[in-house]
């Protein structure tokens, strides 16, 4: 089988999730990784980690929700069985761009997370996951994690970015969720979700969850850096949100910013890391 980027529904458009997420995706997958994406240098260790805390053997199973543009499934073994699903088309373009498959082992799906998963029971040695469960409900998560793990032990493993409180990025993000906040809208934010999906799991007798740093690095980033970022999207903290309150939004934070961090081209620099969070799903 050749690496195919199928449609679940035979309709024109993938059917919805509870959010306007994936179309948010849409609109920024050719930018995403200029804007958001992970650096290039650390995505084979990662792919490589997620191996190992696997523990993949020959022809195992490896099921990847939201690759996004395949920064880390480009890094997957091919002697490894690959499967790929997001929900935005614009993204999964990117990701087959790059993905090759002289081994015919891999495919990429255009479904939604928070409807069933394309893959039968009891198959995946390996549920990963890199900046996208905490966009998904988490009881259905784990409802879908348990039924897709192989019979004889599989893992789940998260993946994401880990920035100082006190950063740039943190502070402005942190600012911008707030105002978001007072306005009547919840921006989605990975670290409210995930403790609530580890709990999901572990109720349904995961093991107790371990965590492995796979990479750090310093940034040196500027408060304009992080509006400009916000300006050139539809949506704010992963939702969509009207214009008029968006640009309000975006106005009221420059102010902050200028006046927080002494005007809005310095530069400062911050530590970030990429963290693996794991739970082992055992023999059913
Ligand atoms: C922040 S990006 C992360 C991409 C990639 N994993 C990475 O770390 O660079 C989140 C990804 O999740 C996908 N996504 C969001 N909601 C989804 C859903 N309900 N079902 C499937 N994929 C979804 C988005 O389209 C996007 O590709």
């Amino acid at each position: 089988m050749g690496l195919s980027a199928k449609q679940q529904d035979s309709g024109s458009s993938p059917r919805r999730s509870n959010g306007p997420t994936w179309e948010l995706f849409d609109e920024q997958a050719t930018a995403f990784e200029q804007r958001a994406g992970l650096p290039a240098d650390y995505c084979r260790d990662i792919a490589t980690t997620v191996v190992e805390i696997g523990r993949m053997g020959p022809d195992d199973l490896i099921l990847e929700v939201g690759p996004g543009t395949g920064q880390i499934a480009q890094w997957f073994h091919q002697s490894f069985r690959y499967v790929g699903f997001d929900l935005s088309g614009g993204m999964l373009r990117e990701s087959q761009r790059r993905l090759s498959d002289d081994a015919g082992n891999r495919s990429l799906i255009q479904a939604d997370a928070n409807s069933s998963w394309p893959l039968a029971s009891g198959r995946a040695r390996v549920i990963f996951s890199s900046r996208a469960l905490h966009l998904i409900d988490h009881e259905h998560v784990a409802g879908e994690v348990f039924r897709v793990a192989a019979a004889d032990g599989a893992t789940l493993i998260f993946g994401r970015v880990e920035r100082d409180r006190d950063s740039v990025r943190s502070r402005m993000a942190k600012e911008m969720n707030e105002r978001l906040r007072r306005r009547g809208f919840e921006g989605r934010r990975g670290e409210q979700q995930n403790p609530k999906l580890v709990d999901a799991c572990r109720r349904r007798g995961a093991e107790a969850l371990e965590f492995r740093e796979v990479a750090s690095w310093n940034v040196s980033t500027s408060p304009r850096q992080s509006l400009d970022s916000w300006r050139c999207l539809t949506g704010l903290g992963g939702i969509r949100v009207p214009a008029q309150t968006r640009n309000e939004i975006l106005n009221e934070l420059e102010g902050w910013a200028e006046e927080e961090f002494g005007g809005l081209d310095r530069d400062f620099e911050a530590k970030e890391s990429y963290a693996l969070r794991f739970l082992r799903i055992p023999v059913a």
